[in-house]
């Protein structure tokens, strides 16, 4: 029967430690709620005796969140353990997680303990641990610099004492995948043995960036539970990424040979409301739930994923929740990838139309160098099938903060080109005015809306404008990197649905 191996999540305790990161109560258990919709096995809901906040809240976690075993932190000592059985008493499958330090280093320059000392701690926590609860881990903190023999023993100890996971931490990511997977051998031959219930575990960092790779090496070498954080948050560098993790394991079942029980379309959501929460953005390229992680750039591997989608992908973006693949249009592609990602947005644009919208794309490509599909929508979209009755050439803007603000319009209109200018309490204001001169309609603006339509510094806004004219509303779109462009861009949307209604009131047409 294949083996399963264990998913611990520590987001909410290791994670939860990363510089600059607060979750409040609220926060905590929405995460927790996602993760058992996740399914992970266990949940590290926090570290109760840290303080009032993480007990109230592993407390609140314990009592709501149900389906996975519900973990929290102890050092060996009374008031840890008793602080943190209140808190996860109620959980319907609790555990209590006791960790002490076993190298040299820690034992002297943390703990000031002997080895005698550590053991003997390590006997009484479990024992005391074990008194409230049937599921307790025992880690060795910084066991990849421990003495082996010695951190063994320490294990076996816990053991002894009633600890059914033991847990092999790289507290400092120090391991590298070959000594990791042969520590971690040794202690699957020496601590658990034949014996079925017990557990052995992983726990990397990454301060090598070998966390997952480590972790991999364990689960190769026996481990059959690995820890880590979404989106790898956690100490310094972070944890092991617990979604690389899962689908390194899912992927590469045949090398693996094992199962994880999560429910892996919930991988990118979780790892969204965890960036939201945490404020800790998930790289670009991160894999598995970065939003290049399946997005295509490039002519050729476009040409393939199009064709079919396995050449250059080795997952499926919908098993992870990403959605379909994105085919990412830049400054070098072509008409026909243009024209497909238009058909997939299910944007049907001919000869002329289509021209224009593939030139803006083209102009915004360049300056941008890359545009998404989402970014393409609402790009092609104020091109509007419709035709122009005034088309804006070009559009000049002076003054400013001292002097009152000019706009000159250059617009197009039956064969004729006319110039236009009005002055305006603001730019925008001033290139509205203007525009309703050149349309020659008495139209007002009674909406102004602007967001982002991609991110950073030379990103695209989105400008949502309705006009009235004639007790009738217009509504129009103006894409554009500046605010002023995106705005007249919606103006001439609008009042050129405007100009058509008059100009069919005017003719009789039925409206
Ligand atoms: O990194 C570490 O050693 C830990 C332990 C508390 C498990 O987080
Ligand atoms: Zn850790």
């Amino acid at each position: 029967m294949t083996d399963t191996v264990r998913i611990f999540d520590t987001t909410l305790r290791d994670g939860e430690q990363s510089p600059g990161i607060a979750l409040g109560e609220e926060d905590k258990l929405a995460i927790a709620h996602q993760l058992a919709d996740l399914g992970v096995d266990v949940i590290e809901a926090g570290f109760p005796a840290a303080s009032e906040g993480d007990f109230a809240a592993v407390k609140r976690i314990a009592r709501e969140v149900r389906g996975p075993v519900i973990a929290a932190l102890a050092r060996p000592i009374p008031g840890d353990i008793d602080r943190a059985w209140d808190a996860i008493r109620e959980a319907g499958r609790p555990r209590l997680h006791l960790f002490l330090a076993t190298s040299d280093l820690h034992m002297e320059h943390k703990l000031r303990m002997s080895r005698d000392e550590v053991k003997e701690a390590a006997r009484i926590g479990v024992e005391r641990a074990r008194g409230y609860c049937a599921d307790i881990e025992f880690s060795p903190e910084d066991a990849t610099r421990s003495e082996p023999a010695f951190m063994i023993e320490v294990c076996n100890v816990a053991v002894e004492a009633g600890a059914t996971t033991i847990n092999i931490p790289d507290t400092v990511g120090y391991a590298t995948p070959a000594d990791y997977s042969a520590l971690i051998a040794r202690v699957v031959a020496e601590v658990k043995g034949d014996r079925d219930d017990i557990y052995i575990s992983t726990h990397c960092h990454d301060d090598l960036g070998l966390a997952v790779a480590n972790s991999l090496a364990a689960v190769e070498a026996g481990a059959r539970q690995v820890e880590g954080a979404i989106n790898g948050i956690g100490e310094r560098a972070g944890n092991t990424a617990l979604e690389e993790v899962i689908m390194a394991l899912r992927t590469r079942e045949d090398h693996y040979g094992v199962a994880v029980g999560a429910d892996t379309r919930y991988l990118f959501t979780t790892s969204r409301l965890v960036s939201r929460l945490t404020k800790y953005p998930v790289q670009y390229n991160k894999a598995v739930v970065g939003r290049n992680a399946f997005a295509h750039e490039s002519g050729i591997h476009q040409h393939g994923v199009l064709n079919e989608r396995t050449t250059y992908e080795i997952m499926d973006p919908m098993a992870v929740g990403q959605g379909e693949s994105k085919i990412v249009l830049g400054k070098h592609s072509g008409r026909a990838a243009f024209g497909d990602a238009l058909n997939t947005l299910g944007i049907v644009l001919e000869d002329e139309d289509f021209e224009r919208a593939f030139e803006r794309f083209k102009s915004v490509a360049d300056r941008k160098g890359e545009v998404t599909a989402d970014g393409l929508a609402t790009i092609v979209t104020d091109e509007g099938a419709l035709d122009e009755v005034v088309r804006l050439v070009s559009m000049d803007l002076t003054g400013g903060d001292s002097t009152t603000p000019l706009a000159t319009v250059k617009v197009e209109s039956r064969g004729l080109t006319l110039e236009f200018a009005a002055e305006g309490d603001g730019m925008v204001d001033a290139a509205f005015v203007a525009l309703t001169q050149a349309f020659g309609v008495d139209a007002t603006l009674v909406d102004y809306r602007v967001s982002p339509v991609t991110m950073g510094a030379d990103a695209m806004a989105a400008v949502d404008v309705i006009v009235r004219m004639r007790g009738r509303t217009f509504t129009g779109r103006g894409v554009s990197t500046d605010v002023v462009q995106g705005s007249a861009r919606a103006f001439v949307a609008a009042l050129n649905k405007a100009a058509h209604k008059a100009l069919s009131d005017a003719v009789g047409e039925p409206t």
